[in-house]
């Protein structure tokens, strides 16, 4: 009998909340993370999730930090320490506004404009240092957010903490310990020399160095402060004001002496919230230290009092976390996926998570023995990696999570889509398998949808659904036999009428008139695609030239690696192959393809994004190489120019962030004009 529900969904909340307890504790307690706080995240959300659900609550999801360690004095907070609640998209970002401006209407503050301190969110150790009378007297960590340690012996040796401030000031102040990736690499480097257990990463290395009992542990390691919170404040005979917004609070905080948080932007509105947000989410990668985020606050400290706290955090303030190219989730099913080439691939079929800013759903599992490396079975909960133009991948399974009564995933020694028998081999020298016979319906199908497809031959109004019912009729089994087909052979087809019969010719006949890139895409040849085949033909303009060039040739081309000169030179000994090939040049004629002169966009890259108002997206690419120009799908410092239509991704903030030239389709259209 199957379990119900409720009991499936009540392992998995134990589960998850042993597994969260002990990760949180690797995490804060020993600094000795094994995992990416993004997965870590994912975990949490989930057991929330689940908690809501079945309307528990174990406080494991809501701990904020750490407890204490015995190791050091206890430090009960002056003031509670908060986290801060996170927002991961523009559209959450504007519901956080919202919200504010909705409890903001209950108040006497309902018509006072709201600015922003746009901050980094700094990816160090929360330290809460208390001074009297100008003097240090005590820090200490976050711990749970009411009981800390006392780090006051380590947090001394920081060099840039003040001891003693410019004036003789009573406050406490909140701001992050971190090490600078090169004072990290340093240290690790060290510490493996002297074969001691290196840092997962330079949070980790701070946090270890400032939760030392020996404080010449912590002198000999460079660890860096940044502040950027003050509460408490007590000027006695100073004369000093208490601070009214945030900006002046950074302010004050600078001038007692203390470092504070770099690059802070004061925001009139939203809309310069998010351009600090996509400027640093492109740019963050430079900086000598690390940022997981932005942090937003209101500015002005009466609204700050106004909007108050939840039980977790500040309602004042939100962090906006740079996307997470890590995240958990679920595998549902694996299948094998059969390519046109024969190439047997498994796909792991995923609970869909959000990932990277998109939603993922399948992920490879690149061939056997990395389905055995990782011994990823039905069934598992997984950490799933996606980074920039990268395709989602699956990185580790978690064990604990694993259902009773799983079975490791024996790859088959048959697979039905590859037709006959289902035989499959590996490929030499490769970790892949193949279809023995490239022969089977499924696969003569799939070349065919290829061959006629936008990027190959281009053959408008014969797809799918017509190839298939040719091919079910005897009339096609390959490419070639599709120039053979005359008015007649459709007209004996079912649905088939005068007019669509000759236009269903006539489209074929049109496509006898193309290039040799795109009869080299068409084929299907083993890792022959877009950018290669137009490099191949760049070398080898003609047919005839081609069949002249060895694997040596191929292999010399800059671009051609010797996986693709492989597999090019057995196309061009395959009898099947070429002979298929004589057929087809029967009936086309292939254009030279001029490459374009020299012009000043020779070799500019160019990045589309979103609907353009007259132009298709291959259009636009089209025109782009035609002055050779290249064309890429992210946007980076070597972009030349992001052409922008309706409805623009990300890829048009990340262009202004980076600074390069952002076009509409008309200034695109008179650049390529010169
Ligand atoms: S403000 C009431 N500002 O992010 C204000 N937090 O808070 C609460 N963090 O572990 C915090 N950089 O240590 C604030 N510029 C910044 C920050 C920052 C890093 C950390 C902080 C805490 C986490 C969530």
């Amino acid at each position: 009998m199957p379990k119900p529900a409720s009991d499936k969904l009540n392992t998995r909340l134990t589960q998850l909340r042993e597994l969260v307890a002990y990760h949180q504790k690797r995490y804060h307690e020993d600094d000795a993370p094994e995992m990416s706080d993004e997965a870590y995240d994912a975990l949490v959300r989930e057991l929330k999730d689940i908690e809501a659900t079945l309307g528990v609550v174990s406080g494991v999801a809501e701990a904020v930090g750490g407890t204490a360690s015995a190791a050091f004095a206890k430090v009960n907070h002056r003031t509670r320490q908060w986290s801060l609640d996170n927002v991961f998209s523009d559209e959450e970002l504007v519901a956080w506004e919202e919200r504010l401006q909705r409890l903001l209407d209950k108040t006497p503050y309902a018509d006072a404009r709201v600015t922003y301190m746009a901050e980094h969110k700094l990816d160090g150790l929360k330290v809460v240092l208390e001074y009297e009378q100008g003097r240090l007297v005590r820090a200490a960590t976050r711990g749970d957010g009411q009981v800390g340690e006392d780090v006051t012996h380590t947090a001394r040796t920081i060099a840039s903490l003040p001891v003693l401030l410019a004036h003789p000031v009573s406050l406490t102040c909140v701001g992050e310990v971190l090490m600078f990736k090169d004072d990290f690499e340093r240290l690790n480097t060290a510490r493996a020399a002297a074969g001691e257990s290196l840092f997962a990463n330079p949070r980790n290395a701070a946090a270890g160095s400032l939760r030392q009992l020996d404080p010449a542990v912590a002198a000999a390691r460079s660890l860096s402060l940044y502040v950027y919170d003050l509460d408490n404040f007590e000027p006695h005979a100073t004369g000093l004001v208490k601070p009214q917004s945030q900006a002046a609070e950074l302010l004050l905080l600078k001038n007692l002496g203390f470092p504070t948080s770099p690059y802070p932007q004061e925001c009139p509105d939203l809309a310069s919230v998010k351009k600090f947000y996509h400027h640093w989410k492109v740019h963050h990668e430079d900086l000598p230290f690390g940022l997981d985020g932005i942090v937003i606050k209101v500015n002005e400290v009466v609204l700050q009092h106004e909007l108050g706290y939840t039980a977790r955090a500040p309602r004042f303030g939100v962090a906006y976390k740079f996307p997470a190219v890590e995240t958990t989730t679920v595998v549902e099913a694996i299948e094998l996926q059969v390519g046109r080439t024969g190439v047997v691939t498994p796909v792991a079929h995923l609970r869909p998570v959000l990932l990277d800013g998109s939603t993922v759903s399948r992920a490879t599992l690149h061939n056997e023995d990395q389905i055995k490396r990782l011994d990823v079975r039905v069934g598992d909960t997984v950490i799933l990696r996606k980074a920039g133009d990268i395709i989602p991948e699956v990185v580790s399974v978690l064990l604990p999570l694993r259902p009773l009564k799983t079975t490791s995933y024996r790859f088959p020694k048959r697979v039905a889509a590859c037709g006959g028998d289902g035989s499959i081999e590996r490929v030499p020298g490769e970790a892949a398998y193949r279809c023995v016979s490239l022969d089977s319906d499924f696969l003569r199908r799939q070349r065919l949808y290829h061959f006629v497809s936008k990027g190959a031959l281009n053959i408008d109004g014969v797809g799918p659904r017509i190839l298939d019912t040719l091919f079910d009729a005897g009339l096609i089994s390959t490419v070639a036999d599709l120039f053979d087909l005359n008015t007649e052979d459709f007209l004996s087809l079912p649905g088939f009428k005068d007019r669509s019969a000759h236009n269903a010719v006539t489209a074929i006949a049109a496509a006898r008139t193309t290039t040799l890139p795109r009869l080299l895409i068409g084929l299907s040849i083993d890792h022959v695609g877009e950018e290669t085949a137009r490099l191949i033909a760049q070398y080898f303009p003609t047919i005839a030239a081609l069949r002249a060039a060895t694997e040596a040739d191929l292999a010399a081309i800059d671009g051609i690696g010797p996986v693709i000169a492989m597999s090019v030179a057995a196309w061009l000994t395959n009898e099947g192959a070429q002979h298929e090939v004589d057929r087809l040049l029967q009936h086309l004629s292939l254009k030279s393809t001029t490459t374009a002169a020299a012009s000043s966009l020779t070799g500019a890259t160019f990045v589309f994004t979103g609907t353009l108002p007259t132009l298709g997206r291959d259009e636009a690419k089209e025109l782009v190489r035609a002055v050779g120009g290249k064309v890429a799908s992210s946007v980076s410092r070597s972009t030349s120019y992001v052409v922008v239509g309706a409805e623009p991704g990300s890829k048009a903030a990340e262009a202004a962030a980076l600074g390069v030239p952002v076009l509409d389709e008309a200034a695109f259209r008179s650049l390529l004009a010169g």
